[in-house]
């Protein structure tokens, strides 16, 4: 099968977050299993020379826009087993973050059109075009409707991936046809439009053929108001065609026996290594250089949903367990801030490092006892999964795919490979917590055996990257 991958992100070329961890390792997975996979994303300024001198350029087109007649050339670059096609323009992709800019609309709107306008002059049409959340969701609608010109099209199958449903690309109705370029009918008739604004997620459900999301959990959550983002109506239209899976790991950059950012190396049968990597990385941050004091560690874009409220709530109680804390991400300036001055009351004992760093996270990863991630919503959440081959024992709460992926080890449970809690309640976090630590001073060989089902567990793409070409057939 052909398969043509788009999105806004992609690892190892551009990363804000787990879309580009997704983008970067599941067509590589797809190809393994003998499928002809390609990945389309725009050629953003942030990506480095590195890749550039790899990429060849296979031509230019002029794509419309409403009245807007803009460049757009094609390069391509071959890596594991995958062709990377880059959409070059740099008046919109050469700015100072991939999303966040003032045109984005415009910017992805671009993008999308110029995937459909692309398509002939690509090595292979597609059978299937998988697109992934808002910055790509134009793509099914832009599809449709050049094929009611266009007969090679008409064939083409869509799938369309929410990542986070709350983000949804929203913007003003005068863009349909002065930007979008589409006929008012598309807006009138409800297919892109979503109480009175034109919004780009729902125009994916309605016209994707196949809708997923990232695990079997938020899949069922989608329902309700409490996760959709005022979409659960939506959701409830297309529930027939909407499929829960679990995201993989690339487990072979997230391996610890391997890994050449982490201090040294280790093996789940053999955590010496790991040892090592707790004391480097207490050296590296200042903080006290205790072997015995468990380290928690939250590795997080600093947002609301994921559930930095409850710390903030609880900060001192979590403390009082007698941990360090390693927070790492950058984020809303109030989570920022108070995670800075923590780190001023807490000398030795909190280390808040607000940034964004690869190298440095899975240097946290290998050096922490425990990760906690109290997420209010998680469509997939891949951090946990991470933490877990690493080593780091997580403590969620119970929501989307964390739910799918972290099993309780808790008092009456067999077979877990960390910590869990249901309600989003500080205190029942803080509980829980507390019975992290106990088990880490208490049973030590009962938390290394929860460390071990960890470091064990099948993270990789293999079941779910099947799950994918299933729906690719339907
Ligand atoms: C989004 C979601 C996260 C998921 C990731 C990859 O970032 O918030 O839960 O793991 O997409 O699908």
């Amino acid at each position: 099968m052909n398969i043509l991958f788009a999105a806004g992100e992609a690892a190892p070329f551009c990363k804000t977050g787990g879309l580009a961890d997704v983008a970067g390792s599941l067509p590589p997975a797809l190809a393994k299993n003998g499928d002809k996979v390609a990945v389309i994303l725009p050629l953003y300024g942030q990506i480095s020379d590195q890749w550039r001198k790899k990429m060849t350029f296979c031509r230019y087109i002029y794509v419309d826009l409403s009245w807007r007649h803009q460049y757009c050339g094609l390069f391509s670059l071959e890596y594991q087993g995958v062709t990377w096609y880059f959409v070059d323009n740099e008046g919109y992709f050469k700015r100072e973050r991939l999303y966040g800019e003032y045109d984005d609309g415009e910017r992805f709107a671009f993008f999308s059109r110029a995937v459909v306008a692309l398509l002939p002059w690509l090595e292979d049409m597609p059978e299937v075009i998988h697109c992934n959340d808002w910055q790509t969701a134009l793509i099914p609608v832009y599809l449709k409707d050049a094929a009611c010109r266009e007969e090679k099209l008409r064939c083409i199958k869509t799938v369309f991936t929410i990542h986070n449903i709350e983000y949804q690309g929203r913007f003003g109705a005068h863009i349909v046809e002065d930007l979008l370029g589409l006929n008012r009918n598309w807006f009138d008739d409800g297919t892109i439009a979503m109480d009175g604004d034109v919004n780009l997620m729902k125009a994916a459900l309605m016209t994707a053929d196949q809708v997923t999301t990232v695990s079997p959990t938020y899949a069922r959550q989608l329902h309700h108001s409490f996760y959709a983002h005022g979409m659960e109506s939506v959701i409830g239209r297309i529930d027939g065609k909407l499929t829960g899976i679990l995201n993989g790991l690339d487990t072979v950059s997230y391996d610890p026996a391997h890994d050449g950012a982490i201090a040294q190396h280790y093996t789940p049968d053999d955590l010496r290594g790991k040892a090592a990597c707790k004391a480097a990385l207490q050296k590296q941050l200042g903080l006290a250089e205790e072997k015995d004091t468990p380290i928690l560690s939250v590795v997080s874009r600093l947002v609301g949903h994921k559930g930095l409220d409850l710390i903030c709530e609880v900060f001192d109680g979590i403390m009082d367990c007698g941990v360090q804390l390693v927070v790492l991400g950058q984020g809303e300036a109030q989570y920022e801030d108070f995670f800075r001055y923590q780190a001023g009351r807490y000398p030795g004992r909190v280390a808040a490092c607000i940034t964004y760093s690869d190298s440095l996270a899975r240097q946290i990863y290998s050096g922490s006892d425990l990760f906690l991630m109290p997420s209010k919503s998680e469509p997939c959440g891949l951090s946990q999964m991470i933490a877990m081959r690493y080593g780091a024992v997580p403590i969620v709460r119970q929501t989307g795919g964390l739910n799918d992926s972290v099993r309780s080890c808790q008092v009456g449970q067999e077979g877990g490979n960390g910590f869990v809690f249901a309600n989003y309640n500080a205190f029942d976090m803080l509980h829980v917590v507390r019975q992290a630590v106990a088990l880490y001073h208490g049973d030590r060989a009962g938390f290394a055996a929860v460390q071990h089902r960890g470091m064990t567990d099948d993270f990789s793409w293999t079941k779910s990257a099947a799950l994918y070409r299933r729906v690719y057939e339907r």
